[in-house]
């Protein structure tokens, strides 16, 4: 079995090695233009040209959980594409989200600069019943996030394409409960994936919908969040803040006004990582299960793009 491995950004020096080690039966390469064909390929934002020269794959393997930037290219037909499926990101995204809602709802950043000022202060206790927290996206991490928040007893919603139905969480499902959903929500946090539908969900329109005093956490695309609707509704004060780990272009510009803003706080690109021991596992045991012919959780419908 041939197994070839590309990513843009990832430390392939530690990949192959990793998911040889895994696959002792394949014959694992780094992919290079005019590459042997491979049964199997695992990548993280690939170009064009291998998908092209790649005529014999059984299977795609994305090492992330997103595939914005598979489904932006020409897939080759008929082949499955499967993504990552948690392998240790939800945890990471719960702690990140949790950390956001509840350093907002405490007011930490403000404890913190008076702290740092030499100053004993105290803010008002605040009730979690003002901060219910709407998570768009009830999937692999989000479920894991609304499960997560709603353990601080904040009142979480969620909204997603199909209701669903878990405790704790008021399920909203589809456009037509949007804005109910929305409404319903002070502290938004985004994570949906990147498709067609998604893409700049995230505009004045929407964001005007939240409680008076929202704040906003982007842990999903850049492209969801129209920048220049989320400015000015930090600039109005129908929106407190908003913690952002994801951004349009990335890096993130020099200059951009998000930088410097006093309401935004910024991560870069970090609130749930791949990690390579988890998903090399992950993508071994769907190999073998993908070559006994059984089905694999992860697999992406390329008609609804995620
Ligand atoms: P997932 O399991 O596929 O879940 C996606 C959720 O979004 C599902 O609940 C789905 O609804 C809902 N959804 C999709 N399109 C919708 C629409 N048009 N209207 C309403 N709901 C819609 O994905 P995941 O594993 O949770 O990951 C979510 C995203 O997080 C990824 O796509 C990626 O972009 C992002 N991410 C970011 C980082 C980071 O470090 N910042 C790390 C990992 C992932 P149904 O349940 O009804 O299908
Ligand atoms: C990261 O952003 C991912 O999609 O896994």
């Amino acid at each position: 079995m041939q197994v070839i491995y590309y990513s843009a950004d990832q430390d392939a020096a530690a990949w192959v090695p990793g998911l040889q080690a895994a696959l002792p039966q394949a014959e694992v390469r780094l992919w290079q233009p005019g590459a042997p064909l491979a049964d199997y390929a695992v990548v993280w934002k690939p170009p064009q040209q291998l998908l092209d020269e790649q005529t014999h794959l059984k299977a795609l393997f994305n090492t992330g959980a997103g595939v914005d930037a598979l489904m932006k290219l020409q897939l080759p037909a008929g082949v499955p594409v499967i993504r990552l499926d948690d392998a240790g990101m939800s945890v990471q995204m719960a702690e990140y989200v949790c950390h956001a809602v509840i350093r907002h709802f405490r007011e930490f950043a403000g404890y913190e600069a008076d702290m740092g000022a030499g100053k004993w202060s105290f803010r008002k206790p605040r009730s979690r019943l003002d901060f219910p927290v709407g998570v768009l996206g009830l999937g692999v991490l989000g479920q894991r996030v609304a499960r997560s928040v709603a353990q601080f007893d904040f009142p979480v919603n969620g909204w997603s394409r199909t209701a669903k139905a878990l405790p704790g969480v008021r399920s909203f499902a589809g456009n037509e409960q949007l804005e109910q959903f929305l409404s319903a929500s002070r502290i938004l946090v985004c994570l949906l994936p990147l498709t067609r539908e998604t893409e700049n969900l995230l505009d004045a329109k929407r964001l005007s919908c939240l409680r008076p005093g929202g704040y906003v956490v982007n842990v999903a695309r850049g492209a969801h969040l129209v920048d220049a609707d989320l400015l000015s509704l930090l600039e109005s004060g129908h929106l407190a803040g908003a913690t952002l780990d994801v951004f349009r272009v990335e890096p993130l510009p020099k200059g951009h006004p998000f930088w410097q803003h006093p309401k935004i706080t910024l991560t870069p690109h970090t609130s749930a990582r791949t990690l390579r021991t988890e998903s090399i596992a992950q993508i071994a045991g769907k190999i073998a299960a993908v070559e006994r012919g059984e089905r694999v959780a992860g697999l992406v419908d390329s008609n609804r793009g995620y």
